[in-house]
């Protein structure tokens, strides 16, 4: 372990929307993380911030007719009321436009110049002859030249996932009016990314944090690493200097916010942020998300690297979350809000940690369901950890009035002791899912310790050894209460007080685990935990499902208004089916023969999926009569036959008409 101070920083979320469960996977892990460091007696300082910058929120600014200073105050309180609420307490939370992160982003970018790693250079840039403005980033959309995939002007965020450089995105579409784009020549700086890949080859090996951050990072930079256009053509970011036009990319003055808000943290503090980030031996431990490993692991070392900077120690990156098995996307309903859906309806914040952490390995894909949520919640936090902690209790309370003044056995104190030791060097691997179910694993010890032991047959011959069970049950409480507390903060806190302390549970080490419980009086033992019962699922899945029809109904193309002379082009009649045989090399064609009255007519449906021939013939349908003819499957086709939904329910007349009457 090295001398230097632990600092951790979580992903900064981006202003222009509010926060959901997908985010909580760098937050929660991280908060865990830091409680769980500073209660084994290391110093910590946790940082982070909103990260204003950047396309996305000038357009959504733009699109509520506010600025994005003022879109960025608002959802900056959001995201700190909102970590709050879910109990991710950070040191310091600053903004990327504060004062502080524009001058520290200026002095970094002059240092890179100085240093010989910026070069100016005329690119060809999205511009719309229109809106007569340049198109940087998320202004444009338009065509992935690495795959071909629909993406946005600096990242193919459907297919591939490459990094798009300005003017690399081909058939360009004006975001704002929706016109075609332009390419003009501009002179903009780049940042030589190119030079570094022989210091990334050397850091990476030995990179800490998850192996998927070091590997996929090291993947990348094995194969080609091209320099980073690190200006903008837009008003609102941190100046380039020297330049009055242009701003910083946001991914430059993003990550400089870490050290933005260490400086704020310390100004306030007395401490020197130097410790934290300069030297070669720091202890910089960036939480973040799989998607902007790129970012953390390349281009932010090389940039501090270029810098005279001292470099991360660690990057632990998350799986991504998914909602139900699918991929999180606001536009198709496949969100689950923090406050709205979760918080605001009741439920618990430790019980969304826990899932959260426990769910699967950090660095898997991690799916949130409500249905599998409950089962978690009933089956461990409730089911096992709660009734273990209030049988103890509730049992001690009963016969003995507290807390027995007796020593725990040796047995109960190894097993206390081999359990934390696991769970620490879990713990320091940023191995969180085993550290956790070791936990639970403890609460299952104490389950089986007093089942065995059966305090509540004892106590009627030996009321001397039932007491002795209820000390060492009472001691293992003490341990999984201290040792849950990074996990739980609010529901270990009440288990404390219920234990008898009258102080504030973050105030004590883990190591005191192990430290006698000593005689005292419980306060009145009540469940800690209450089960999620099974209608309570149902509304919240439907909460979700119809979330997820609406986005459906307004993802449906709006129909233009028709006139009646509009409508009165369409030849509809009904028509008797004649005949409806297969069209080879088909499954969903009929070739049918109609008649109209004084007419038969051919036409080809696809409908064979859905009924047999002979649940067809002799059946009145509707046709479109003047309906262009076609040829489908080489067979000719003069019309077409109404039917409703995916399995093409046939209109037919209510009452009796003949063949060939129009339908107005
Ligand atoms: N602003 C950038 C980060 C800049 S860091 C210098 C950003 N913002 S974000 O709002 O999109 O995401 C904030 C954090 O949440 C990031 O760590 C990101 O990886 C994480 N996640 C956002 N959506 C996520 C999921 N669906 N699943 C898991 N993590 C996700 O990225
Ligand atoms: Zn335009």
């Amino acid at each position: 372990m090295s001398g230097k101070p632990l600092l951790v920083t979580c992903g900064l979320p981006y202003t222009n929307g509010p926060c959901h469960i997908g985010h909580l996977r760098t937050y929660v892990p991280a908060d865990f993380y830091v409680r769980y460091m500073r209660r084994s007696g290391e110093e910590v300082v946790f940082v982070c911030g909103s990260d204003n910058h950047g396309t996305p929120i000038v357009i959504s600014a733009e699109q509520e007719g506010s600025t994005p200073r003022a879109l960025s105050e608002r959802y900056h309180q959001h995201f700190y009321d909102t970590f709050r609420r879910m109990e991710v307490v950070f040191d310091r939370f600053g903004m990327t436009d504060d004062a502080m992160n524009h001058e520290t982003t200026r002095s970094i970018v002059e240092r890179l110049i100085e240093n010989g790693y910026v070069y100016a250079e005329t690119v060809s840039q999205s511009y719309c002859p229109d809106c007569e403005r340049f198109l940087p980033d998320r202004y444009v959309e338009g065509i992935c030249p690495h795959c071909g995939a629909v993406a946005r002007g600096d990242e193919c965020d459907q297919g591939c996932g490459q990094h798009l450089e300005p003017g690399e995105i081909r058939d360009a579409i004006c975001k704002v009016c929706g016109g075609k784009a332009e390419y003009r020549e501009q002179e903009h700086y780049f940042f030589k990314l190119s030079a570094f890949r022989e210091f990334l080859l050397d850091y990476l090996p030995d990179l800490r944090g998850t192996s998927t951050a070091r590997n996929y990072a090291l993947g990348w930079v094995k194969e080609l690493l091209h320099d980073w256009c690190i200006t903008r053509t837009l008003d609102w970011g941190v100046k380039f200097p020297g330049s009055d036009d242009l701003v910083v990319y946001v991914w430059v003055d993003a990550p400089i916010g870490y050290i933005s808000f260490t400086k704020e943290w310390a100004e306030n503090a007395g401490a020197d942020w130097k410790d934290y980030w300069c030297g070669d031996d720091t202890r910089v431990t960036h939480f973040i998300g799989g998607d902007i490993i790129y970012h953390h692991c390349i281009f932010w070392p090389a940039l501090l690297k270029a810098a005279g900077y001292g470099l991360p120690y660690a990057v632990v990156a998350s799986g991504m979350v998914t909602i139900e098995g699918k991929k999180f996307s606001k536009s198709r309903g496949y969100v689950v809000w923090t406050n709205d859906d979760y918080l605001d309806v009741g439920l618990p914040a430790d019980y969304l940690r826990y899932y959260l952490l426990s769910y699967t390995n950090h660095t898997k894909e991690l799916d949130f369901s409500w249905k599998v949520y409950a089962e978690r919640v009933n089956n461990e936090i409730v089911g096992t950890l709660g009734n273990f902690i209030y049988r103890t209790m509730y049992f001690a309370e009963k016969e003995f009035s507290g807390v027995p003044d007796l020593a725990p056995r040796p047995e109960v104190v190894e097993e206390i002791e081999r359990s934390l030791a696991g769970i620490d060097a879990l713990m320091r691997d940023y191995d969180f899912k085993n550290a956790v179910d070791s936990m639970m694993a403890l609460a299952s010890f104490g389950n089986a310790y007093i089942q065995n032991n059966a305090p509540w047959k004892l106590i009627k011959e030996d009321r001397a050894a039932a007491q002795q069970v209820i000390a060492d049950c009472l001691q293992i409480v003490k341990a999984l209460v201290l040792v849950f507390e990074p996990l739980m903060p609010e529901s270990t806190q009440r288990a404390w007080t219920m234990l008898g302390y009258e102080d504030s549970i973050a105030d004590h080490p883990i190591a005191e685990a192990t430290a006698p419980v000593g005689a005292r009086a419980l306060a009145k033992p009540v469940p800690l935990f209450e089960k999620i019962e099974k209608d309570r699922i149902a509304e919240l899945e439907k909460t979700l499902n119809l979330r997820v029809e609406e986005a459906k109904a307004a993802a449906e193309p709006k129909m233009p208004t028709v006139t009646i002379e509009e409508f009165g082009n369409l030849d509809i009649r009904i028509a008797r089916v004649v005949s409806a045989e297969p069209i080879k090399g088909s499954k969903k064609l009929y070739k049918l023969v109609v008649d109209l009255g004084g007419e038969k007519r051919q036409v080809v449906s696809g409908i064979a999926e859905f009924y047999a021939p002979d649940d067809l013939v002799g059946k009145d349908v509707a046709l479109i009569a003047n309906l262009a003819p076609a040829k489908i499957f080489g067979v000719e086709s003069r019309g077409m036959i109404l039917a409703a939904g995916d399995e093409a329910s046939l209109l037919v007349p209510l009452r009796p008409v003949k063949p060939g009457t129009k339908v107005r």
